[in-house]
């Protein structure tokens, strides 16, 4: 019941911040276990702790407002592509994967630079 609210509330929080990665695409997954699982699991190192990138070594892409489905995101975890660590499901499950997935698409987009006065 608890993980259906949580659900209820983050579609709605999706419906307002119109973010790119979509909760519904990975049912069931829970925000706020994602999130402790996106800051232990080394996520965060790389890819900022709300998804907006440039940490680490290597550079790691922004997250948030990332564009690519649930499937996409899973493939990306099992079999990065150049220099991102693989995840495999002994280490990260998919439950794992779909509730980190769920916690980057609760993040909001950046402010619009028309709002920071020291751009102005
Ligand atoms: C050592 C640094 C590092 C760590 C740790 C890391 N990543 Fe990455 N990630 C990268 C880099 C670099 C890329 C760029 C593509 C590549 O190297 O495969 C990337 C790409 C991605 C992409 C593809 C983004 C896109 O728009 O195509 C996703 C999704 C992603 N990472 C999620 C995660 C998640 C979730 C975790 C934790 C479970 C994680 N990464 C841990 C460095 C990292």
């Amino acid at each position: 019941m608890m993980t259906r609210l949580v659900n209820i509330s983050l579609v709605l929080a999706a419906a307002a911040w119109v973010p790119c990665a979509r909760a519904q695409d990975a049912p069931g997954g829970d925000a706020i276990r994602g999130k402790q699982l996106y800051m232990t699991d080394g996520c965060s190192s790389c890819h900022g702790t709300v998804g907006q990138g440039g940490g680490g070594r290597t550079g790691g892409l922004r997250l948030a407002q990332m564009p690519i489905p649930f499937a996409a995101f899973l493939n990306q975890l099992r079999h990065p592509a150049n220099e991102m660590p693989p995840y495999v499901a002994a280490v990260l499950s998919d439950q794992d994967a779909s509730d980190i997935y769920a916690y980057i698409a609760s993040l909001p987009p950046p402010p619009d630079a028309n709002t920071i006065p020291a751009l102005n």
